[in-house]
C-alpha cells in the first residue's frame, strides 16, 4: 500500500474487531494524511471508538495490522505509539492543579523536571490557560476544562491526536467555540487529529475529511462537499445534513436523469445509481436546496426544475435561514430552507415548493 509514502502517517489496513457475536469493526482501510482533520461520524454503536482504540492500541484487532509511519504497530504497546488521546469525559484528577494535571503523562514517561517545564509552557501557551497553573479543576469552566484535557492530550507532542467525542458534555455557545479552537489547534501543530463525533455538524464544522460510520464499515469517505452534496448511500444521504425524502417507480431513465412520480406529480431528478424502468427509488434532497414561490407567481420558476403545490403551514426561524413547511396534498410535507429574504410569505398561502432538476440524489432501494 502506500507505507513509503510520507504524505501518509497512519494506515489501517482491513481492520476488524468482533466482540463475541457483535462485529464493532468490520473490515476498515484507510489511509490518514499529515496534516488533516478527518472526522469519524456515525451514530451511536457504530464502531468508532473501538476502531479509535485499536488505533490507540488500547485494543487488540481480531484482524488487520495498524501501520504508522510504514511501521506495523498493531501490537505495540500505546505509551510507544506517540499518540494523543482527549476523552468525552475529561478525567481530570480533582485532586491535582491544572499544571499537575498537564504533566501527568511525562512524569509516566520519566521525563525530567526541565524538560516537563518547557512542555507545560508551550502547552498552557497553545491552550490560553495562562493564569490558570494552579487551580483545581472544579475551579474552571467547563470549556476551561476541555482545554486542560486537550494540554495533557498534546504535552507528550504526539505525532497523532485521537479524540472521542471530546465536546459532548458542553453547552451549545461553548461547543462551537471549541470546535473553531480544536480545528485552529491541528493547523498549528500540523499532526493529524481524527475526531470521533455522532454530531454532523460537529464534522462538517472542522474535518477535512470524513468518514461516514455505520455497523462496522465506512459508508463513504470525503471531504466535507463530496459527503454532503454527493452522499453515496440512503444512510449518509439521511444521516448528514436535513433532507426531504421521496419515494415512486421509476418512469423512465434517460442519460442522467431518471423520472418518477410522486404525489402525483411527475418529477426528473439526477440518477447516478443502477436503477431501471419499473423499479423502486428514493430521491433525497437537502431543505435548503428546496425553494418556494407563491402561487400565483408560478410562472416566475424557471424551466428545468420540479414544482409541487401546497399550503405553507409554518414559517420557522433560525437565525440565518428560515424553514418553510409545506403541507402537499395527501399529507405528505415538504420543507424549504433558506434565508429570510421574503417577509410577505404568510403560513395558509398556497404556494410551490421547486428545485432544480439537476439537485439531490436518487438511490435504488431493495
Ligand atoms: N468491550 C466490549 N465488549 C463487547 N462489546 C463491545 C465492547 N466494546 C464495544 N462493543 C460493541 O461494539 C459495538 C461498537 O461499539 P463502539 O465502538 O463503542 O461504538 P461507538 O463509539 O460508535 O458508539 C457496539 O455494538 C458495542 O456494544
Ligand atoms: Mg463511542
Amino acid at each position: 500500500m502506500s507505507s513509503h509514502d510520507d504524505t501518509v502517517s497512519l494506515s489501517l489496513e482491513d481492520i476488524c474487531k468482533q466482540f463475541g457475536p457483535v462485529k464493532a469493526v468490520d473490515g476498515i482501510n484507510l489511509d490518514i494524511r499529515q496534516d488533516e482533520f478527518f472526522a469519524l461520524l456515525g451514530p451511536s454503536g457504530s464502531g468508532k471508538t473501538t476502531l479509535l482504540r485499536i488505533i490507540a492500541g488500547l485494543e487488540h484487532p481480531t484482524s488487520g495490522r495498524v501501520m504508522v509511519g510504514g511501521q506495523d504497530v498493531t501490537f505495540m504497546p500505546p505509551y510507544h505509539r506517540r499518540i494523543g488521546m482527549v476523552f468525552q469525559n475529561f478525567l481530570l484528577f480533582p485532586h491535582k492543579t491544572v499544571a499537575e494535571n498537564i504533566v501527568f503523562p511525562l512524569r509516566m514517561q520519566n521525563i525530567g523536571k526541565a524538560q516537563r517545564d518547557d512542555r507545560l509552557s508551550w502547552a498552557i501557551q497553545l491552550l490560553r490557560l495562562q493564569g490558570l497553573e494552579a487551580r483545581y479543576p472544579h475551579e474552571l469552566s467547563g470549556g476551561q476544562q476541555q482545554r486542560v484535557s486537550l494540554a495533557r492530550g498534546l504535552i507528550s507532542r504526539p505525532a497523532l491526536l485521537l479524540l472521542d467525542e471530546p465536546l459532548a458534555n458542553l453547552d451549545r455557545e461553548l461547543r462551537a467555540e471549541m470546535e473553531i479552537e480544536i480545528r485552529r489547534y491541528q493547523k498549528e501543530l500540523k499532526i493529524p487529529f481524527i475526531y470521533v463525533t455522532h454530531n454532523q455538524e460537529e464534522a462538517l464544522t472542522m474535518s477535512d475529511r470524513i468518514a461516514v460510520m455505520r455497523n462496522g464499515v465506512f459508508e463513504q469517505v470525503g471531504n466535507r462537499t463530496e459527503v454532503y452534496q454527493k452522499p453515496k448511500t440512503v444512510f449518509v444521504a439521511g444521516f448528514v445534513g436535513q433532507s426531504n425524502q421521496m419515494e415512486g417507480k421509476v418512469d423512465k431513465v434517460n442519460g442522467g436523469f431518471l423520472a418518477f412520480t410522486w404525489q402525483g406529480k411527475k418529477l426528473v431528478v439526477p440518477h447516478a445509481g443502477d436503477a431501471k424502468t419499473g423499479e423502486l427509488v428514493r430521491f433525497m434532497i437537502k431543505h435548503e436546496d428546496v425553494q418556494i414561490e407563491v402561487a400565483s407567481r408560478k410562472s416566475a420558476i424557471p424551466g428545468n426544475h420540479n414544482s409541487i403545490p401546497g399550503k405553507l403551514r409554518d414559517i420557522i426561524f433560525k437565525g440565518q435561514t428560515v424553514n418553510y413547511l409545506v403541507d402537499l396534498e395527501g399529507g405528505m410535507e415538504i420543507v424549504a430552507s433558506g434565508s429570510p429574504r421574503d417577509m410577505t410569505l404568510a403560513a395558509g398561502d398556497l404556494v410551490f415548493a421547486f428545485w432544480s432538476q439537476d439537485t439531490g440524489s436518487s438511490f435504488k432501494l431493495g
